[in-house]
């Protein structure tokens, strides 16, 4: 059973009087007017909780407060003000014995720079949080290879990290944190080296992984794009608060405020979206067309959007036992295509099949 990771009113402030800046933050004072004190605000009033086995995406530019908050959560920096706790357990009341023993048994990081030991071998790299916590070498050794395999490097074992590629040393740090069998994976920016291509093929194997080990992670990237792939739920950050914390698909239909609408411009929505989040609930049936071509909840954007090409009326959207759920009148889809122009994203995304384009264009 994995275990749940609260954040509850966490703040971190680096410089003089940290206390006295809490008290000022706490009064309506923001990041700027400490700043001028030569006081950084880097973590404001951060609150929230991942249930055991989610993704909880952490997203923001750079000197939001990602990496700050993330060593707070596995007790590397003591908050200023504010509790974490995990498994029941309130790290920051923890001595710091203590503290180094849930971090060397129950929580694992995987760093943006792999962090490998060079003059080990991929077997040994992987085995290196085994060792810290003194398990034996057969034990440890046959720990590591099934984590390697795990991340597809069955056969390696054996070679140096230099040997290796870019994405491969990014598999040896993820087995590194998998064979410690922690439950919560801290990763701050662990794909963000990596060429798109090997990035995304991270990202495929991380939810492969996921779907069988169902860790509890907290996962930090300024990229919403691949956010919204990973989260289950994506927090995002902006000078050193959480402004937002939602599903990609409450993220790119109901955003906050103008500074996560900004954000989301780019993003491919007929990636996200399925025709739960774009189906109208008020219409009637018979303004749809509920005749062979109708869509279900969970179809993807893309297809609702060949459907609708394809139908006269409105798509009709029909739960798993027929019934009624929503309706999709065409021109409701072009209002999800993008910004008032009707952003064309979706229409060139390579899974499109005309669909959008004939939407656009209707
Ligand atoms: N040890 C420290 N001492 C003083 N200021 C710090 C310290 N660590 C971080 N900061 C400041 O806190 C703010 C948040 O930094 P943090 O590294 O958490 O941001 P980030 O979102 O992880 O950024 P990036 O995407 O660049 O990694 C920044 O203004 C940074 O300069
Ligand atoms: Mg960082």
């Amino acid at each position: 059973m994995s275990s749940r990771l609260e954040a509850e009113h966490l703040h971190k402030v680096f410089g003089r009087r940290p206390g006295e800046a809490v008290e000022r933050l706490r009064k309506g004072a923001d990041r700027e007017e400490l700043r001028a004190d030569g006081t950084t605000a880097a973590v404001i009033d951060a609150s929230f909780t991942v249930e055991p086995g989610e993704t909880f995406v952490v997203m923001g530019l750079s000197g939001s407060g990602k990496s700050t908050l993330l060593r707070m959560l596995n007790g590397l920096l003591e908050p200023t003000a504010g509790h974490v706790r995990f498994d029941g357990q309130d790290l920051t009341a923890l001595s710091d014995r203590e503290l180094r023993e849930v971090r060397a048994r129950k929580i694992s990081m995987v760093f943006q720079h792999f962090a490998l030991f060079p003059h080990r071998s991929v077997r040994d790299n992987a085995a290196y949080g085994l060792e810290v916590q003194g398990v034996p070498r057969a034990e440890r050794e046959r720990r590591a290879d099934e984590a390697l395999a795990l991340c597809g490097l069955a056969g390696w074992e054996k070679y140096w990290p230099d040997e290796l590629s870019g994405g491969m040393k990014q598999r040896v740090g993820l087995a590194r944190a998998l064979a410690t069998d922690a439950d919560l994976l801290l990763m701050d920016e662990s794909f963000s080296a990596l060429d798109p291509l090997i990035r995304r093929d991270m990202q495929d194997q991380l939810i492969d992984l996921q779907k069988e080990l169902k860790k509890t992670i907290v996962f930090i990237t300024h990229d919403l794009n691949e956010a919204m792939r990973l989260g289950d739920r994506i927090a995002v950050m902006r000078d050193g608060r959480i402004v937002q914390i939602g599903t990609a698909e409450d993220i790119l239909v109901r955003p906050a405020n103008d500074y996560v609408a900004s954000f989301i411009q780019d993003v491919d929505r007929s990636r996200v979206l399925t025709a739960s989040a774009v189906m109208d609930t008020q219409l009637r049936g018979d303004e749809a067309d509920c005749g062979c071509e109708t869509a279900r909840p969970e179809t993807p954007f893309n297809e609702l959007c060949a459907i609708s090409a394809r139908v006269s009326h409105a798509v009709a959207v029909l739960d798993a036992k027929r019934g009624l759920v929503g309706v999709v009148p065409r021109q409701r889809l072009v209002g999800f295509l993008g910004d008032e122009q009707g952003d064309p994203v979706p229409c060139d995304s390579p899974q499109d099949k005309g669909g959008a384009k004939a939407v656009a264009r209707a």
